[in-house]
């Protein structure tokens, strides 16, 4: 086995080893608002989901040449976001999305995705994406130091939006036809078509999520 310290390296070798391990990553597409009113879209691989009671999820934000990302930005002003799914319908727009355009330009404009208003928050959604979660942020943590210290932005989920036939008669969502796209290292991806299940053990009286959770 290779051993690797992270003290001793740089931080492009670090990161290698981060995105090259942890993988396949979901992709969090988040819409925000800026202060002068401009709709923003950015993806976030480094996402997760925290806990359904009530729901939340995180994605971590990092720095850009030691400025915050709009993404920051907006969410410190406005304290909403909006994270859509990625589906391989939508990967080569979310993809672009992900330029250094400058805070004045929409990355809806220079993807061609639509904008719809949210119900809850101001940040619109993504019309063509098959889902979206309309969030408000409940924490920001600062997390590491320079030159890539990220911002960890916990959120709470207050809608959740699905296209009508993902979602089946138990609640279940149908991930064949969600198409959802993952991260793998550098500019690969991966798609969900491939699927097998494995059944959880079931030791005693479960008390988890349906023994899934
Ligand atoms: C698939 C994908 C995943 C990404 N994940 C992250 C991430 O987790 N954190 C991050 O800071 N940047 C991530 N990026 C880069 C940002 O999307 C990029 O810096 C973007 O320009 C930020 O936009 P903003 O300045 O409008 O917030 C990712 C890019 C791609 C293509």
């Amino acid at each position: 086995m290779m051993k690797f310290d992270p003290s001793q390296m740089d931080m492009q070798g670090v990161y290698k080893l981060l995105s090259g391990l942890i993988v396949p990553r979901p992709i969090g597409f988040a819409s925000t608002l800026s202060a002068e009113g401009v709709l923003n879209l950015a993806p976030f691989s480094f996402f997760i989901a925290i806990t359904p009671s009530p729901p939340h999820i995180a994605i971590s934000v990092g720095a850009r040449a030691g400025e915050p990302k709009d993404t920051l930005a907006n969410i410190r002003h406005t304290g909403e976001l909006v994270i859509n799914t990625v589906s391989t319908q939508i990967v080569e727009q979310m993809n672009q999305t992900s330029g250094d355009w400058p805070p004045q330009t929409s990355e809806f404009a220079v993807s061609g995705l639509t904008a719809v208003p949210s119900d809850i928050v101001r940040p619109a959604r993504v019309a063509e994406a098959p889902a979206s979660m309309e969030c408000v942020v409940r924490q920001i943590l600062p997390v590491g130091g320079p030159p890539y210290g990220a911002h960890l932005v916990i959120a709470e989920v207050l809608r959740f939006h699905v296209r009508d036939d993902l979602v089946g008669e138990r609640g279940n969502i149908d991930l064949a036809a969600l198409e959802a796209v993952g991260r793998l290292a550098g500019t690969w991806y991966c798609s969900t078509a491939e699927q097998f299940e494995l059944d959880r053990p079931v030791v005693g009286d479960s008390r988890s999520l349906g023994g899934r959770g």
